[in-house]
């Protein structure tokens, strides 16, 4: 099979190193992609929400099946563009990427079909909302309902906070049309996991758990980021508690999104926490996490290209996945000053170094050949993975590797798979 992978960071490094690795695959491409994914994969350049740009190459170029892995081009329905031209892609259609696409509709599908989520309201107007939340006990949550970059979501602590952020989102348009409707939801606590999952539409296979860290620094505290390392297996995510997600949340989103009519076929991550009631979902997206990817894929035994043929021919129900019974971790290194200004273009150095040992593998973020030399290009830089036996020794590998590796600022957290 000739393969192309639409996208460019860690998480399309991840899947391009995986299906690199499959006796299905001859030939793989990536648009962009990037530095690291150059090793595995031909590099072609086109941005990853170019419809018509991808369309065309793939058409051009016999491409057996592309995986679109980003959230904005599977919403913008890229995977609807491509099978209009009769070529097999691999994600969801327009109509089914709404889960994540519109929070919407994300949380209008749970409160229909009685899956357990956050109370909330929608607004479309800043008054009403300003009006609403007087009443309303803070910390409160405001999310913008469409894509923001990972960033329309604020938890305000303070009333003051709460109205600034709504009239920002409805008032100054600070995440554009995104911001046009509001979802207020109570505020929730407990730990996050992260359970993503195979599906046709027909059958539902959860992949490993994994557990992310948001925050910028140590102990969790700082800005949101896209994601500054994680683990799997989640220490929380028990057997019993698998089965209630399986029962209550997986099983019966992917029946509400047939009832819909909107068929869901691709991979669906269920953002979930574990309050002191029992599980809720936080948030839905139609694709792969990043970094979760870097943790789970590392873990997956079964053929990778198989899978996703499977699921394309909608029979997913034909193939038994099979897991490593190990830990893995990644430990993200980012550019100093993420997720707010930083600066690009430092050499990398020491990447042999710290690939020496076998159970450890980098998968490149923001990183890009600059005249031989590999050179920062992005926020999030690396994601250094290490696998082992237990979540113990997979830290302690990570870090080492870590400390191998230097450019110029680099941050990371040094508490990755510490919760
Ligand atoms: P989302 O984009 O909806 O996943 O939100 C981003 C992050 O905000 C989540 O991973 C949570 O850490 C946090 N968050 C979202 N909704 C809530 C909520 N209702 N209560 C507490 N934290 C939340
Ligand atoms: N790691 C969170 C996400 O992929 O959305």
């Amino acid at each position: 099979m000739r393969i192309l992978i639409v996208g460019g960071g860690g998480r399309e490094h991840t899947i391009a190193w995986k299906l690199a690795q499959s006796p299905l695959v001859d030939k793989l491409y990536c648009a962009p992609g990037n530095g690291g994914i150059a090793q595995v994969a031909e590099c072609v350049p086109i941005t990853a929400t170019d419809i018509d740009g991808i369309v065309d190459f793939a058409s051009k170029n016999n491409i057996d099946l592309t995986f679109v892995a980003p959230d904005d081009p599977l919403v913008m329905g890229m995977v609807d563009a491509l099978e209009a031209k009769g070529l097999k892609a691999f994600g969801p259609n327009k109509d089914a990427a709404i889960i994540e696409g519109s929070k919407v509709f994300s949380k209008e599908l749970m409160k229909k079909y009685g899956i357990p989520t956050a109370e909330y309201e929608v607004f479309t107007s800043s008054a009403d909302a300003l009006a609403y939340i007087e009443d309303k006990p803070c910390p409160i949550v405001i999310k913008a309902e469409g894509l923001a970059l990972g960033k329309g979501v604020i938890i305000a602590q303070t009333k003051d906070e709460a109205r600034d952020a709504i009239r920002e989102m409805m008032d100054n348009a600070m995440f554009g049309d995104a911001g046009k409707r509001i979802v207020i939801e109570e505020y929730l606590t407990g730990p996050e996991i992260s359970v993503l999952a195979f599906t046709d539409g027909k059958t539902i296979k959860p992949m490993v758990s994994a557990q992310d860290h948001k925050r910028a620094y140590d102990g969790d505290k700082g800005l949101n980021t896209g994601g500054m390392g994680t683990f799997s297996p989640s220490r929380i995510y028990t057997p019993e508690l698998a089965e209630t997600c399986m029962n209550e949340v997986f099983l019966p989103t992917m029946e509400a999104m047939n009832k819909e009519g909107r068929t869901f076929k691709g991979v669906l991550y269920f953002g979930l926490m574990l309050t002191q009631n029992g599980i809720r979902v936080i948030e839905y997206n139609c694709r792969f996490g990043d970094p979760e990817t870097q943790v789970v894929l590392p873990r997956l035994k079964t053929d990778l290209a198989e899978i996703i043929l499977a699921i394309v021919e909608e029979r997913l129900d034909e193939i038994e996945i099979e897991w490593y019974d190990n830990a893995a971790v990644c430990v993200v290194m980012a550019s100093g000053g993420y997720p707010l200004k930083y600066e690009k273009g430092y050499p990398i150095e020491g990447l042999d170094e710290a690939c020496k040992a076998d159970n450890i593998t980098v998968f490149h973020a923001g990183t890009k050949k600059d005249g031989g030399k590999l050179v920062t290009a992005g926020g999030r830089v690396l994601g250094v993975t290490a696998t082992a036996p237990d979540l113990d020794s997979a830290i302690r590998d990570a870090y080492a590797a870590v400390e191998k590796i230097s450019f110029k600022d680099a941050h990371y957290r040094k508490d990755i798979g510490i919760k």
